[in-house]
Order: structure tokens, then C-alpha cells, then sequence
């Protein structure tokens, strides 16, 4: 029987809104759905008619409004920009006090501060989610970033804990067997509230920066397991699965292993990561994050070097000029030891992403500090362990360390990834100086490594470019024998 009014609504049925829907509804819940295009409304809860909770089609905004229980809670999934403003604009004169609207698109963060104080002058509330892990993560968990006002989110959270992936409470992986109407049972949900207003979605787009660099990264492995030892894909392929059951297990990782395996559907006697042309797209997220590091003054130099492969290889018909006229060093055959150097670039490869996500957890420190955010970061390491792309064992290694000390400066300062590095370091080293000396490229791998030297290092090269600004610009410097905030200027020239 279903019920008078629903429990939550959806209003975007496009990938995202129908996997969602179909996951809230399986957790029992009745839910509204509406889309722009009624067709497809009609079309969706026709094909769905037997879900646990119950699917009721809206034809206008009006009648779905109507269909939700008291106080409405209803979850946006359009088009993110100026649909998402389109939908609310629609919704506004037909909610009532203390209704609950939902962002789980993938909202500029900016965009969800502006649109929860609009909502909240009206009194409305405003949650902006990040909502991660895609087609198959919205349909059978996702992980969920939900920002804006407390009490708002504790009405939402007992649907949002239900839908969201489900990781083991000892192990921290992923609960998998999700089957239609029949989720996983227990488990750690991968939601938790993040902070105020914009703190979601903007967590969420950190996440995407962090998943452009963990895929350049992988790929710089890819690129020197090829140019070094050239090896094939498939045998590749078995590197990954091997590294995929120690301390690189991820998804990432383990897709990388079966796309290596993979063969060209329309040529069998071809690797299909062969045929694929080298040009990335990209939707933005990862220069949102790059620009915000810009923004707020913090280094996030291997996110934005992720950011910047994509751009250089989508340059195809340049780079193809280039590469008649533009010479490398003299080719010649790796001596080395092959299982020493497939070691070396796991090791590389671990390093790395350790310095990736610690540039990741610096920008959302910086940002709680500019928005007034209390941002758990153990906690938002626990929420990306399932549903999500970046999805890892290592992430638990995250979790410790914030458990050790939640005012942790910077990842790498945590006596685990502390010792990791220690132990890795030489061959990321000798990693990166091979790419050196064989010309191929590893922005995400020497950037990395610039990162560590760079951040460990107790004195930079900055006097002389201070001393420089003072030159030119009469910029002032401060002095090493002096307290710090005392300036001082020279008349330059100043001849000695
Ligand atoms: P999408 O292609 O981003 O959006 C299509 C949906 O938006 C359709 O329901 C469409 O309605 C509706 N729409 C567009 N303009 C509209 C307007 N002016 N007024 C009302 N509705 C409008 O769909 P998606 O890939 O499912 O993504 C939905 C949201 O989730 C996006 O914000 C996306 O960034 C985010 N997201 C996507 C993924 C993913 O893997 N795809 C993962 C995480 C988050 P019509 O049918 O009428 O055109
Ligand atoms: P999730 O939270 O699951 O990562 P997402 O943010 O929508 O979902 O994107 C998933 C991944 O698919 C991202 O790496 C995204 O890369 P871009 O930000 O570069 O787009 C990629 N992706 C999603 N839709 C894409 C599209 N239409 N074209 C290219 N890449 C896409």
C-alpha cells in the first residue's frame, strides 16, 4: 500500500537521479520523482514498478511538492550551474517554512554558500552534497558529502546513512554484493556531516583534485613500465593486480589492472589501451580545486601538474609537430634490473599519492579556516573509503594518522606515512632521475618529489628571490638575525 505523502523526492532523473532514486527507494523509503522532460518520469516509474519503498511519479513541481511529507526533504540532481538555480527558482514559492532542498550535484562550492543563505533568508534549508562514485555508486552506495545546516542534515541523515556504500567496521573495505532491492546489510555507512554551508561540496571537489592526481599517477607508472622495460599491456596488467593486493589496493588500481588485460573488442590482437587515442577530457572540478589552491596560497603542486597533463594532452596535433622537431636524450636500452625497477615504481607510485593527499588535506585545512569550517578530516578519510572513486585500503592509513593527532600540520609529518616515505624515498629518487635521463614525462611523480624536498627543507632558496623583490620592487626583506615582522630595505645598488 503506498503511503499519502512520501518520504524524500528527486527531481533530475537523468544517470545520477534514477540510481539514486532506485538505491533510496530499495532502503524501503517511498520516494517523489520529477523530471523537466515528463516522458522520461513517466518512462522511469513504469519500468520500476515493484521497488521496496515505492516510486510515485509528478508531472509539474506542484503536484511533487504536494506528494512529500512534512518537512519536505527533496534531493536535486541536475545539471550543476544554472539548472540547479533554474530548479530551485521553480521550487521556492511552493515550499513551506523549514523545507528541506538538497544539491547533490557537483555544486561549486561558492555556489552552494550563496544559494544556502538565499534559502535560509526565506527560511528554507539548504544541504549541498557531494554525491560520489557515479552511476554504480548512486545506485548501490555511494559515499556522501553532505554540507549546510545541522539540524537540517539530521532529518536527512537517517536516509542518507542507509543509501550511502557500506565499508567493513574492521577492515575499512568496501562492502560489495549490492543487488537490486536487495542492499548490503550493516557496515559503516560512508556519510558523516561535514560542516556548514559549502563544506560538502567543496570536500567533494578536494576529492575529484585527488582523483585527477591518483589517475596521472597511475599513468606515469603505465608510461615507465612501458618506456623503461617495455613491457606490454597485459603483462602490466598482471604488475597492477599484484600491486592491487598490497599497499596500493583501490579501485583505481584495480580498473587499471583490467583495462591493461583488456583486448581491442575490434581487434583481438590488439591491447585496447593501445587504440585509445592520448587525449583526456576533463569537466573542470580538478581546475576548481587547482585555482583554489591558487586562491588560498597553499602548494597543491601535483594536483594542479594532474591538471595540466590532461591540458598537454589534449594538444594532440601539436604535440604530434613537436615531436618531429623536438629531440629527447639518445635512446638506449634500460640495463637495470627489471623486478628492482617495477619495485622502484611502486614505490614512486606510493610516495607520490602520499604527497598528493597530503596537498589534498592542506587545502581543506586552509579552507576551514576560511570559511570557519570544523572539519573532522579522519572522518572524511572514513567516508571515501567506499562508494567513491578514489576508494582505498590506504585511506585507513589517513584515518589513523587524524586519529594520532587531529591537528596533524601536514600527512606527512604522521609517523606512518613518515616511515613510508623513508622507506620509499630512495627508489622514487631513482624513479624520477630515470625519467630524467630517458626524457619521459612524470609531472605527478617529480612534482611529488619537489613537494617533499621542498616542505622538508628548513631553509629555501627564497632569500635571494626576497632579496630580488627588494631590488626591484623595494619590497622589503626580513632578517635572519632579527625578530621575525621587523622589515628592512636596501637602496640598491648597493655597492659593498
Ligand atoms: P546531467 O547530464 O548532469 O543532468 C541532466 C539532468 O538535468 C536531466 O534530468 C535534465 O532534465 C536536468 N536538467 C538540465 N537542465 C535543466 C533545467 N534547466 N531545469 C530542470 N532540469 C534540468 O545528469 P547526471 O550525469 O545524472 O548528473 C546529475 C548531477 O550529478 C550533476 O550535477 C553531476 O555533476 C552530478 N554528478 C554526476 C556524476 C556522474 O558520474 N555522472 C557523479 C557525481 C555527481 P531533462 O531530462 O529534462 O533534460
Ligand atoms: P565521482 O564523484 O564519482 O568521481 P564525478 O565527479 O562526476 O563523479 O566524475 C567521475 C570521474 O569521471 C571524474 O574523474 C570525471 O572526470 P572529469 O572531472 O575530468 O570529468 C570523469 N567524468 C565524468 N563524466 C565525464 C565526461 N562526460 N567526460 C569525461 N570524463 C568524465
Amino acid at each position: 500500500m503506498p503511503k499519502a505523502l512520501s518520504d524524500i523526492g528527486l527531481i533530475g532523473l537523468a544517470v545520477m537521479g534514477q540510481n539514486l532514486a532506485l538505491n533510496i527507494a530499495d532502503h524501503g523509503f517511498q520516494i517523489s520523482v520529477y523530471n523537466r522532460t515528463v516522458e522520461k518520469t513517466d518512462k522511469f516509474v513504469a519500468e520500476n514498478p515493484n521497488t521496496p519503498g515505492g516510486l510515485v511519479g509528478s508531472k509539474t513541481l506542484e503536484e511533487f511538492v504536494k506528494s512529500l511529507a512534512k518537512p519536505r526533504k527533496m534531493v536535486i540532481l541536475v545539471q550543476a550551474g544554472k539548472a540547479t538555480d533554474a530548479v530551485i527558482d521553480g521550487l521556492i514559492p511552493l515550499l513551506d517554512k523549514d523545507d528541506i532542498i538538497i544539491d547533490g550535484g557537483n555544486a561549486l562550492w561558492t555556489d552552494t554558500i550563496r544559494r544556502e543563505k538565499a534559502l535560509k533568508e526565506k527560511g528554507l534549508r539548504f544541504i549541498g552534497s557531494g554525491v560520489s562514485g557515479g552511476e554504480e555508486g548512486a545506485r548501490f552506495g555511494p559515499s556522501l558529502m553532505p554540507g549546510g545546516e545541522f539540524a537540517a542534515w539530521k532529518e536527512l541523515k537517517p536516509i542518507w546513512e542507509a543509501v550511502a556504500a557500506k565499508v567493513d567496521a574492521k577492515t575499512g573495505k568496501p562492502i560489495a554484493g549490492a543487488q537490486p532491492g536487495k542492499p548490503v546489510k550493516g557496515g559503516v555507512p560512508c556519510t558523516t556531516y561535514i560542516g556548514e554551508n559549502g563544506a560538502g561540496h567543496y570536500v567533494k571537489m578536494v576529492h575529484n583534485g585527488i582523483e585527477y592526481g591518483d589517475m596521472q599517477m597511475i599513468c606515469e607508472a603505465y608510461s615507465l613500465l612501458s618506456g623503461l622495460l617495455g613491457l606490454k599491456p597485459a603483462d602490466q596488467g598482471k604488475i597492477f593486480s599484484e600491486w592491487n593486493a598490497g599497499a596500493l589496493d583501490s579501485f583505481l588500481i584495480e580498473i587499471t589492472a583490467d583495462i591493461l588485460k583488456q583486448k581491442d573488442p575490434a581487434n583481438k590482437k590488439k591491447a585496447f589501451v593501445d587504440v585509445v587515442l592520448d587525449t583526456a577530457g576533463q569537466k573542470g572540478t580538478g581546475k576548481w580545486t587547482s585555482v583554489n589552491a591558487l586562491d588560498m596560497g597553499i602548494a597543491a603542486p601535483t594536483i594542479a601538474e594532474s591538471v595540466f597533463a590532461r591540458c598537454i594532452s589534449a594538444i594532440k596535433d601539436e604535440r604530434v609537430a613537436a615531436s618531429k622537431i623536438l629531440k629527447g636524450p639518445k635512446k638506449k636500452k634500460y640495463k637495470g634490473g627489471k623486478a628492482a625497477l617495477i619495485q622502484a615504481i611502486h614505490d614512486a607510485l606510493y610516495a607520490s599519492k602520499i604527497c598528493s593527499y597530503a596537498q589534498g588535506f592542506q587545502l581543506m585545512r586552509a579552507a576551514q579556516k576560511e570559511y570557519n569550517w570544523k572539519l573532522n578530516f579522519g572522518e572524511i578519510a572514513q567516508i571515501f573509503r567506499g562508494g567513491c572513486i578514489i576508494r582505498a585500503a590506504f585511506l585507513q592509513k589517513i584515518t589513523e594518522a587524524y586519529a594520532r593527532n587531529p591537528n596533524l600540520a601536514n600527512l606527512l609529518l604522521d609517523s606512518y606515512f613518515n616511515k613510508t616515505i623513508q622507506k620509499t624515498q630512495e627508489n622514487w629518487r631513482k624513479v624520477v632521475a630515470l625519467a630524467a635521463e630517458y626524457g619521459i614525462a612524470t609531472p605527478t611523480f617529480s612534482s611529488a618529489l619537489a613537494y617533499y624536498d621542498s616542505y622538508r627543507s628548513a631553509r629555501l632558496p627564497a632569500n635571494l628571490l626576497q632579496a630580488q623583490r627588494d631590488y626591484f620592487g623595494a619590497h622589503t626583506y626580513e632578517r635572519t638575525d632579527k625578530p621575525r615582522g621587523k622589515f628592512f630595505h636596501v637602496d640598491w645598488p648597493e655597492a659593498t
